[in-house]
């Protein structure tokens, strides 16, 4: 897959490209972020994170620790208070950033006169993509998310872990470079959680960044390569799993979690 390729050197690539490639930004920079939002309330604060180009990499913390709030920071979904965000070494305002990030948000954000396939083909056209080709990769996202059955079907009669499949693909629809996944198994059952895994866990695979936000530690345990802990919108610590334990003095990221909370 072409994703892949922009993790690894370009041995014998012609020089135009060893410039693109030659200090290849974080696919995720926050220097400064401030949200503090209309009625006085602080979202995020001074926040610095650098996420390396196809990292998988996990933010925990408590409801309200400000998570969402960096997502839609990132997305350029909210106007920000202060600092910069860069997504691939360019601001996130451009329409080019947009299309490098996918995001399966939060909040179960279906269009509800639309169906599953119509879902995908509207969003692949808002990004651009031709049509054959955005008829093309809907069918392999409904492979992938076993939406077959549902694929005429609209989103208010689709199940809850059917509409969680569904915002997935929808976020994986135009081939983003930067995957962010708001709390994605939030509410699913035990199969389709390890389903969702798999998935997630190929995506990385092929050199795709992923971004996730999860309050099941034992998942942030076993995909992420990093966790950074958030607190009343600050970031208290990143590093591995194994580093955090170190730090805090925990045998467990449930350890770690509750002394980088109480703190
Ligand atoms: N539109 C808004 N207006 C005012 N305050 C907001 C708004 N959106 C979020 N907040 C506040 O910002 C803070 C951070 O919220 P955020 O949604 O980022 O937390 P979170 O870490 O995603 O929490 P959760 O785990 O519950 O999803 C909270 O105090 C929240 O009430
Ligand atoms: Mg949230």
């Amino acid at each position: 897959m072409a994703v892949g390729l922009r993790r690894r050197s370009p041995r014998g690539a012609p020089s135009s490209l060893i410039e693109v490639f030659r200090g290849d930004p974080p696919a995720l920079e926050l220097r400064g972020l401030t949200k503090r939002y209309d009625d006085g309330t602080l979202g995020v604060e001074r926040f610095d994170l650098s996420v390396p180009d196809g990292a998988f990499f996990g933010l925990l913390g408590p409801n309200g620790a400000g998570k969402t709030t960096l997502i839609s920071a990132v997305c350029n979904l909210i106007r920000i208070t202060a600092g910069e965000v860069l997504v691939f070494g360019e601001p996130t305002s451009s329409l080019r950033t947009r299309r490098w990030i996918g995001l399966a948000e939060q909040d179960i954000n279906l269009d509800r006169f639309l169906t599953v396939r119509e879902t995908l083909l509207y969003h692949g056209g808002y990004f651009g993509m031709e049509r054959a080709d955005a008829e093309g990769r809907a069918d392999e996202m409904i492979d992938l998310f076993e939406l077959g059955a549902k694929a005429g079907v609209v989103a208010p009669k689709l199940s809850g872990g059917q509409r969680r499949r569904l915002l997935l693909a929808r976020a994986l629809m135009h081939r983003p470079r930067l995957i962010i996944l708001d709390e994605p198994t939030a509410g699913v059952d035990f199969e389709l959680r390890q389903e969702l895994w798999s998935t997630i866990r190929r995506l990385h695979a092929d050199g795709t960044t992923i971004l996730l936000t999860t309050h099941y530690l034992e998942e942030a345990e076993v995909l992420c390569e990093e966790i950074a802990l958030i607190r009343g919108g600050r970031l208290i610590a990143r590093d591995s799993a194994d580093g955090l334990r170190r730090h805090f003095g925990a045998d467990t990221l449930q350890g770690v979690y509750v002394k980088a909370m109480a703190g």
